[in-house]
């Protein structure tokens, strides 16, 4: 059995980088440059490289933001999910992704709620559930994003990302790392955390 979550071949993206008078790309930027790549279920790969290396690029990609201008990149289908087959991001700065009037056992179930699935008291529960999981005391669920510190915030990220029954997601840090990881929610540990 294939249990390949993601597969990239050989994938290259150039962005145009100068145009002449005519706004003909007359020299381009290659952020990727034949890529092959596959993660398979409850594999964790981290991506390690200087700046402007195109670890940022490769996240988008496999996020479907965009689109490889050679090669392909193939999702597998995740069945609990209609957003961007079960894939989530946590973004570097957990501040500006969270909807500042939102409190924050809203923002952690905001995936759910954009599917449908369940109802408020359900999504509450949930929400109490993936604040276990990565940290954040329950009575703390109903306060807005500054009322917490910057690592609580990305956890609360993190929780937003698990929610939405994601089998991996993308995480990048403040230093030049990115990872991915799969797997299911009931695998994740502390550890995830620590590094997101
Ligand atoms: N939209 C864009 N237009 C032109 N060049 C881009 C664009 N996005 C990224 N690049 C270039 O692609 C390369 C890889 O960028 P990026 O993926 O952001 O690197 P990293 O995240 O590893 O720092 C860099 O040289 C960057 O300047
Ligand atoms: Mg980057």
């Amino acid at each position: 059995m294939n249990d390949a979550l993601l597969t990239l071949r050989d994938v290259h993206v150039r962005f145009p980088a100068k145009r002449n008078w005519r706004g003909k790309v007359v020299e381009q930027v290659h952020a990727l440059n034949g890529l092959d790549l596959t993660i398979n279920d409850g594999e964790t790969l981290g991506v390690v490289g200087e700046s402007g290396c195109g670890k940022s690029t490769l996240s988008q990609v496999l996020m479907g933001m965009l689109v490889p201008s050679q090669g392909e990149c193939v999702r597998a289908r995740s069945p609990g999910s209609r957003l961007a087959n079960g894939m989530q991001m946590v973004f570097k700065d957990p501040l500006s992704s969270l909807d500042p009037r939102l409190p924050v056992w809203r923002t952690i179930t905001e995936p759910v709620w954009l599917q449908g699935h369940g109802s408020e008291t359900e999504r509450r529960a949930l929400a109490c559930e993936l604040a276990t999981l990565v940290g954040i005391r329950h009575e703390c669920l109903d306060r807005l994003p500054h009322a917490f510190s910057g690592g609580q915030r990305q956890r609360i990220a993190i929780a937003r990302a698990f929610s939405a029954a994601g089998y991996h997601f993308i995480g990048r840090t403040h230093v030049s790392f990115g990872y991915f990881c799969s797997g299911t929610n009931s695998e994740f540990t502390g550890d995830a955390t620590a590094t997101a």
